[in-house]
């Protein structure tokens, strides 16, 4: 079935939003959850959106504008010009519920280059996939990573580091899945705004900004061994140290903190903001099935929507 090969994956990054954006290396994990897309070539011209995925509530409105640009992006990407000849007809659903903070973004563009490269018909390779998914991304904040649409076209828990040139990822081995609570603030944050208002804060005060880097570059590097090693409670107090320094970098938010702290009393060997920041999502790792449906309860109370999972 076709639906099933476009889809692009949902992530949640373990360690470094933002610090991603100035070339260091960052951790990230693709849910199960996903957007697919139909993509269908039609007799006359035009472009038809039907956009059919879950999401919290505003979601879609809040996005919308953002997400023509980006799908005019991918469009540009594949040379298709939908004003002269053939029109086209795109359709998003799957299952992943798309709140800010989730990379829902990156799953939508990801899935739609799948779909364009069926109905085209043109062969391309899982890195293609990735470039195609990045220029979309360009659509929601101008300077992306490329983080997002990564773990969107590979799925897995990933390295990633963006580069100069070509961004340099590699998939971790992860012994047993690793078990996730995550959940919502309700608040949709703009990546371009807080991903600028970092650069301004950087340009303002170097030394502030390079100090912090360097003390999450120490923290990362331990994170990867933590994962490599299968250290569950390790990776959760160096994601409790991460949040730290989302909150010197005036990322996270009341909200945000409110719900790590929830999570971690509820039993979470960590807790942290996950994304954008300033809203969004937050995450947890629970390293039981009891413990996870303990700091879910604890996260239902204060949350509008609590997800729980695995990073496999
Ligand atoms: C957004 O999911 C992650 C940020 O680091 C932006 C980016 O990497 O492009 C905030």
């Amino acid at each position: 079935d076709v639906l099933s090969r476009t889809k692009g994956y949902g992530k949640l990054i373990l360690m470094g939003e933002h610090f991603v954006v100035y070339k260091v290396p960052a951790l990230v994990g693709a849910v199960s959850c996903y957007t697919d897309c139909d993509a269908v070539f039609t007799d006359k011209p035009g472009l038809e959106v039907i956009d059919e995925r879950p999401a919290v509530p505003n979601y879609k409105v809040t996005k919308k504008d953002e997400a023509d640009v980006a799908i005019g992006l991918v469009l540009k990407h594949f040379g298709i010009d939908t004003t002269k000849e053939r029109g086209l007809k795109l359709t998003f659903g799957g299952d992943l519920c798309c709140a800010s903070g989730i990379g829902a973004s990156a799953a939508q563009v990801v899935a739609m280059a799948r779909a364009l490269s069926i109905a085209l018909p043109k062969a391309m390779t899982e890195d293609e996939i990735n470039a195609a998914g990045y220029e979309g991304e360009k659509g929601y904040h101008g300077t992306p990573s490329g983080i997002d649409n990564t773990a969107a076209t590979f799925g897995g828990v990933l390295k990633f580091q963006r580069t100069d040139g070509d961004p340099i990822f590699t998939k971790k081995k992860v012994s047993e899945p690793i078990r996730i609570v995550y959940a919502s603030t309700g608040i949709t944050s703009s990546t371009t705004k807080v991903v600028g208002d970092v650069k301004a804060k950087k340009e303002a005060d170097p030394a502030w900004f390079d100090d912090l880097l360097k003390k999450y570059v120490a923290l990362v590097e331990k994170g990867e061994k933590a994962i490599d090693a299968g250290d569950i409670t390790e990776l959760g107090k160096l994601l409790n140290e991460n949040h730290t320094l989302c909150q010197e970098l005036t990322v996270s938010c009341k909200e945000l903190d409110d719900l790590v702290t929830a999570a971690r009393e509820a039993g979470a060997v960590g807790a942290k903001m996950s994304g954008t920041g300033r809203g969004g999502l937050m995450l947890a790792l629970t390293p039981t099935a009891e413990i996870q449906d303990k700091v879910a309860a604890a996260l239902e109370k204060l949350a509008p929507q609590v997800w729980k999972t695995t990073f496999a």
